[in-house]
């Protein structure tokens, strides 16, 4: 299988936000990765349900939607409802993380636990039954636009064996400070979606960048 690019829509331009998603409908990407943040778990604040909508109306690519968010459970619905395919969690706010999993898939989505860069893989090991993806957070999340974490290699590698070794099929996503003179590495290791914001928005050449990372 070729690895998965979901460009972030964080480091897209907001005042343009129709031709941005109609350049990523027309481009090599798979997915659009859709970051939710709080101002409480995250210090930052990202948009909403109304933004979300409006990008559904335009994308043609399935809406991979990363929660940085404390209690997701008391929103899961509205994210069904605005069109998330693949809704993802953070293991570090979610007391009840079976019961959240199981909510998530009953509404119809696929399942994503997100690690930031210090929760170990191995805190997954109950869980990986039940889920379709890891994310693994690559910078503390919250900004688009960080350094890579190069620790976040040894983690991929560590995850893909409990993966392998289970026999089911869960997806590894990394997210934050991806760009081309990592992809490869990343991919190697068991990267299987690449997440990749201001590597593709910040450059003059956005389709050739996501091209770049396949
Ligand atoms: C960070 C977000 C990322 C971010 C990635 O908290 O989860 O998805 O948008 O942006 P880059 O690729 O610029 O690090
Ligand atoms: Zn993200």
């Amino acid at each position: 299988m070729s690895v998965i690019i979901s460009p972030s829509v964080l480091s897209a331009d907001f005042g343009n936000l129709q031709r941005d998603i109609e350049m990523l409908n027309a481009s090599k990407a798979d997915w659009l990765h859709i970051d939710v943040m709080d101002g409480i778990f995250v210090p930052n604040i990202s948009f909403g349900f109304p933004v979300i909508k409006a990008i559904q109306r335009v994308a043609t690519k399935p809406l991979d939607v990363h929660l940085m968010i404390q209690e997701p459970d008391r929103y899961l619905v509205d994210f069904k409802s605005v069109g998330a395919e693949v809704l993802t969690v953070h293991f570090e706010v979610c007391k009840h993380l079976h019961r959240t999993c199981s909510a998530i898939r009953d509404l119809g989505m696929k399942v994503g636990v997100a690690l930031n860069p210090h929760t170990p893989v191995e805190a997954l090991a109950d869980i990986l039954g039940e889920i379709d993806l890891v994310l693994i957070m690559s910078v503390n999340p919250g900004f688009g636009g960080q350094q890579f974490i190069p620790h976040t290699i040894s983690k991929i590698k560590r995850l893909k064996q409990m993966i392998d070794a289970m026999g089911h099929s869960v997806l590894i996503e990394v997210d934050g400070g991806v760009n081309d003179q990592n992809a490869r590495q990343l991919i190697q290791a068991g990267a299987d979606v690449l997440v990749a914001g201001n590597f593709i928005f910040q450059s003059a050449q956005p389709l050739e960048a996501i091209a770049s990372l396949k």
